[in-house]
Order: structure tokens, then sequence, then C-alpha cells
């Protein structure tokens, strides 16, 4: 199977061209810091070709939801350390992935209580996890202000630097699923007619600016980013992504990154569209409105060669040995509903390895 060949590029060398996809489970503690269940959850999922953590906020005011982890003070790259440790000994390789909020987040989400602020002030309708344990609308976002981007890019290099000294592999940057990166692409969350908004240069630009000064702390052979062209998530309308990706694409392949890491779905086929374009390390995942990624989708992805390695993301909850599943044929174990953002080791760390008779054919 192509799936468990070594992938090796000038800046990654893994043993099997398996991903596991960023996903937010919301298992830290009030400050951000991850707990212990942290630890044991990436590293039983070791095996892995490359782990993308879940999406870690740079910056309390780019905290989305309550629960989310955060790289932004010392106590966080003290705890963030026990996770590399561990995935690490147990021979595995992990990226942070940065995500900002920007207009998705909520006062009483987050630790610094302040207003989310985006692009613009176009709210997204959606809801997000409450410090109370509750749920409720994110509210109408302020518009940032120039200073506040500028500000912006720089927490975005700071938890890069922070991720280093957590002993992270390197850092994704989120500019996918609605978060900051995304909501400056674009067109219905950016209406600034300021240097980062309008033609597409100017929407591109905050993405270029936090992936250069990402890149200038921590090498770009350290830098992946994701891209969900497209995606309605979370209330994006892109009204025409093709010019867009294509150039923003263009761009980022004359920096030498790790990896472009696309999803795609059904309103534009960005892997079909962007994969020519691109030079470099190519990170295939089908997107969260399709069914889960099987084996088999991900292996006729490397065998079309649409990318060079596959993300898994919901497999990869079920599974912690998704390697080991998949070089025996083992049948697959289903995602539970319960513990899915809960916030205790049930439905996290608790879901076994392989056993003859227990699992269930995906
Ligand atoms: C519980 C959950 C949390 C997620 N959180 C993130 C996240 O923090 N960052 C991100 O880029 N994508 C996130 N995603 C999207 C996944 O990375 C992935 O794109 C999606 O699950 C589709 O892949 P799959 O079919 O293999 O599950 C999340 C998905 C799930 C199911």
């Amino acid at each position: 199977m192509l799936l468990l060949t070594d992938f090796q590029s000038r800046h990654l060398h893994l043993p099997n061209r398996i991903v596991m996809a960023p996903m937010t489970r919301l298992r830290s503690h009030r400050d951000g810091s991850p707990t212990a269940d942290v630890v044991t959850y990436y590293t039983q999922r070791a095996r892995a070709g490359l782990i993308i953590t879940e999406g870690i906020w740079p910056h309390p005011s780019g905290q989305s939801e309550a629960w989310v982890p955060g790289l932004s003070t010392g106590a966080h790259v003290d705890a963030w350390r026990r996770v590399t440790e561990g995935v690490h000994a147990a021979g595995g390789r992990i990226f942070a992935q940065l995500m900002h909020g920007g207009r998705l987040g909520h006062p009483l989400a987050r630790i610094d209580g302040t207003v989310p602020a985006g692009p613009s002030a176009v709210p997204t309708g959606d809801t997000v996890h409450l410090l109370d344990g509750g749920k409720a609308p994110a509210p109408e976002p302020r518009a940032m202000t120039g200073a506040e981007i500028v500000q912006a890019v720089e927490y975005y290099a700071d938890a890069a630097a922070n991720a280093l000294a957590a002993g992270f592999d390197g850092v994704e940057i989120h500019g996918a699923n609605s978060y900051l990166v995304h909501q400056f692409l674009a067109d219905n969350t950016n209406l600034r007619t300021d240097e980062y908004g309008g033609t597409l240069a100017g929407r591109m630009r905050f993405a270029l600016e936090v992936t250069d000064a990402v890149a200038a702390v921590v090498g770009s052979r350290r830098v992946g980013i994701r891209l969900s062209p497209g995606n309605p998530q979370f209330g994006m309308r892109e009204a025409d992504p093709a010019p867009l990706y294509r150039a923003l694409v263009a761009e980022l392949d004359r920096r030498d990154l790790a990896y472009l890491h696309l999803t795609d779905n059904d309103r534009y086929p960005a892997l079909a569209d962007l994969r020519p374009r691109w030079s470099g390390t190519l990170i295939a995942n089908v997107g969260e409105n399709r069914e889960r990624t099987s084996p088999a989708a991900a292996e006729s992805q490397l065998a079309a060669a649409r990318a060079d390695l596959v993300s898994f993301g919901r497999a990869f909850i079920a599974n912690p040995d998704l390697v080991r599943r998949i070089e025996r044929d083992h049948p697959l174990a289903d995602l539970r509903a319960e513990g899915l953002y809960g916030r205790n080791a049930v439905g996290y760390t608790d879901y076994p390895e392989y056993e003859p008779g227990i699992g269930r054919v995906a």
C-alpha cells in the first residue's frame, strides 16, 4: 500500500503517509494548558507519519472557544513539552496547528473576556462552547484596526517560537475552515477597503504576512499551511475561490514550506485544481462535510498522485492504532458521539486498540 510507504522530502522524513488531521477536542485546562489526558491522547497515536495537533490559539484574543489550548505563556510551553516528549519517545513527529478564531469567539468563552474581532464586523451566526459549560451564538465581531492586524501577525510568530521551545517539529498555520486567516481570504467576511482587503492581493496579504513572519522565526521548512478553498463552514461564502487560491498557492509555492494541507469540498475541486500549481509536499483531506476518510479513499488519492500524504481525522479519534489497523487490514472502529468535545477521558483516550471481534467494519 502506498499509504504505508515512507515519505522523504527535503523537509520531511516520515515512516508512512498517514497524517493525523488537526482536531479540536476541548481538553485543555481553563488557562489553555493541555492536560495529562492530552499527552496520553497524542502519544497513543504516535505511529502516524505526522501528527498535526488540534487548533491552538496564539494569543488569548484569538481563543475561539472555551477549553481550546493556547501557546502564549511559559505554562503553555511547559505543558505542551510533555506532549511533544511523549510523542517523540513513542517514535512520532508532531506539528502544532496555530488557530486564531478572529470573529469566531465569545467574551464568555475566552479567558481574557474580550469581544472577538475579525477583518470586518460580519457575524458568523454559529455557536461556541462557553467557559460555564454552555453554548451561545458568537456575537457580532469588531473589525480589527490596522494596528491590531500587525499585532496579530506578531502573535502567530511568537506562538511559533513557543512551539519550537515546546519541542514541536513544526507548525501548521490554520488558513482553513473559517478561522482568522480564512476570514481575510473570503470575500463575504473581508469587506475591508484598506491594504488587507479589496483586491485579491489585499485579501491574501494577511495569510502571506503570517506565513513570512512564522517562517522568519522557525524556518520555512518547519512551516505548513492549511487551506480549505470554498469551504462553507461557519457562514463562509467564497463567490469565486479559483482565482484567489490559484494566486495564493503560487505565492506560497515560492516560500519553500514543509507542506500545503488542502481540504477538499463539494463547491470547488481544490485538490484537482491546485495540485498542479504546487511543487512541494501536499497533504490531502476530504473535508468534514463528507464521509470520514477511509484507507481506500486515501490510497486512491495517492495512487492518482493527487497528494503525497493524506490526513485522517475522525478515523484517528476512534482508532488510536489506525496505522497498525491499516497495516494488518483490521476493521476500523466507529466514532462515538459521546466525548467528542467532552472534558475528560471518556471518548478521548479510552478507545481501545484492535482486538478480534470488537472492531466494526467502517
Ligand atoms: C471533532 C473535530 C474537530 C476538528 N477540529 C479542527 C481543528 O481544530 N482544525 C482544523 O483545521 N480542522 C479541524 N477539524 C477538521 C478535520 O481536521 C478534518 O478536516 C475533518 O474531520 C475531515 O477529515 P475526516 O473525514 O478524515 O474526519 C475537526 C474535525 C472534527 C471531527
